[in-house]
């Protein structure tokens, strides 16, 4: 363990999280308020280097701006908070968090990881990690048999979920995988993007580990990139990922770290609403003559609901898929379509996002060629659906 001051320990918070509502706390950041000028947002600070003691320590904890920095307290302390976890790390993307805790890994492990989940980290499971020495195997998540089947007692050290997951929206049961992970000595980590730190509480439910793109809901506002992990112990483990972070670099700037604190302040009112409105969303598009089906785990009807509704507190989430009647050529023609909505990758951000997925997630996806991914935002519902609907009518001929 690292003798250096903790920066969750190092954060300084006046409100008490323990009898406040997760939304006060994100909303004042646990209530931060510069002792010196009395300001109440933190300063971005932009120093690589730090003072080293004249007797040659350096006790401020703070050496170099690769292994951590100021500007990252308030963040890591509002996010562990948030969490339920006692720690938390911001990283350079939610790539760098989501490979360092397969780094932290020896060659030689296994490791289980879903079929169906955010396609760039299934990639490089699949190539580079491999080539690097780890044993992968997909499985379908929704199935706890499959998984506790292709759990290797002793083997497998760590398995990796997405819950809802990109971009059917599968939800994985976090309890009964935290239950089969630990029975084999394996470590549960959850990729809780969608569910962005209000719908689910992974460390509760018995993760080791949550990880966020915080690129997307966390800072909300399609204008950084940037990840973090959170956990409930700070083990050997856990610091090996800080280690990580330090030695490759997966540093997050000041800038960033200080804009992700500003878009987390408003991160319930815009998840909330955004969930509303999906659900909205989904229940109109269900019955809409140009969609064959609407993937969205608070729809009544879905296979993910039961286990959803169990997990989920306050929603779904923001994210549904339509797969469009008349297939590949139909989907692209209505992404092509619409005017409200944009045209692009990514998820989480205030504004409408559309995307062809499996254009985008290339040969070998698991993903419908007739499927859209919608990232709802905060406009106004009607809007959306209207936007949408005008695009599905004319890409059908029947505007
Ligand atoms: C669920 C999920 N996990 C991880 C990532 C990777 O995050 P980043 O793009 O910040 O590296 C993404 C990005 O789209 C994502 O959607």
């Amino acid at each position: 363990m690292s003798d250096k001051p903790d920066p969750v320990a190092l954060a300084p918070a006046s409100l008490a999280p323990a009898s406040l509502a997760p939304a006060s706390i994100a909303a004042q950041a646990l209530g931060w308020i510069d002792p010196v000028t009395k300001a109440i947002v933190p300063p971005i600070h932009m120093a690589s280097t730090f003072l080293r003691d004249e007797d040659n320590q350096f006790r401020s904890g703070r050496v170099y701006a690769r292994a951590d920095n100021p500007t990252f307290d308030q963040v890591e302390a509002t996010l562990a908070t948030l969490e339920g976890g006692t720690r938390a790390f911001v990283f350079a993307s939610g790539m760098s968090a989501a490979t360092a805790c397969f780094l932290a890994l020896e060659p030689g492990d296994h490791v289980v990881a879903p079929k169906v989940m955010y396609w760039s980290l299934r990639n490089w499971l699949l190539t580079f990690a491999t080539k690097w020495g780890l044993k992968v195997t997909l499985v379908d998540m929704r199935d706890l048999a499959a998984l506790a089947a292709a759990t290797q007692p002793g083997k497998t050290k760590l398995i990796w979920i997405e819950t809802p997951a990109n971009p059917m929206w599968h939800v994985t049961d976090i309890a009964g995988a935290a239950t089969i992970a630990h029975a084999a000595g394996a470590r549960l980590v959850v990729d809780s993007t969608v569910a962005a730190s209000v719908f689910t509480r992974p460390l509760a439910l018995g993760a080791d580990i949550v990880m966020h793109a915080a690129t997307k809901y966390l800072n909300g506002h399609s204008d950084l990139i940037a990840g973090a992990l959170v956990t409930g112990k700070a083990d050997e483990y856990w610091e090996r990922l800080r280690l990580i972070r330090a030695q490759l670099g997966a540093t997050l700037g000041s800038f960033e770290a200080w804009l992700l604190l500003r878009g987390m302040r408003t991160l319930y009112p815009r998840v909330e609403w955004a969930a509303r409105s999906a659900a909205r969303l989904a229940e109109r598009l269900a019955g809409h003559p140009s969609v064959i089906e609407v993937l969205y785990p608070g729809l009544a009807n879905s296979p993910d609901h039961l286990v959803a509704a169990r997990q989920m507190t306050g929603g779904f989430g923001g994210m549904l898929s339509v797969r469009t009647r008349g297939g590949e050529a139909a989907a692209i023609a209505t992404a092509a379509k619409v005017a409200l909505w944009k045209r692009a990758t990514s998820l989480g951000g205030v504004e409408s996002l559309i995307e062809h997925r499996a254009s985008i997630e290339g040969q070998g996806s698991p993903c419908p060629v007739d499927l859209l991914r919608l990232s709802v935002g905060i406009e106004a519902p009607d809007d959306l659906f209207d936007d949408l609907d005008r695009a599905l009518r004319r890409a059908h001929g029947n505007a």
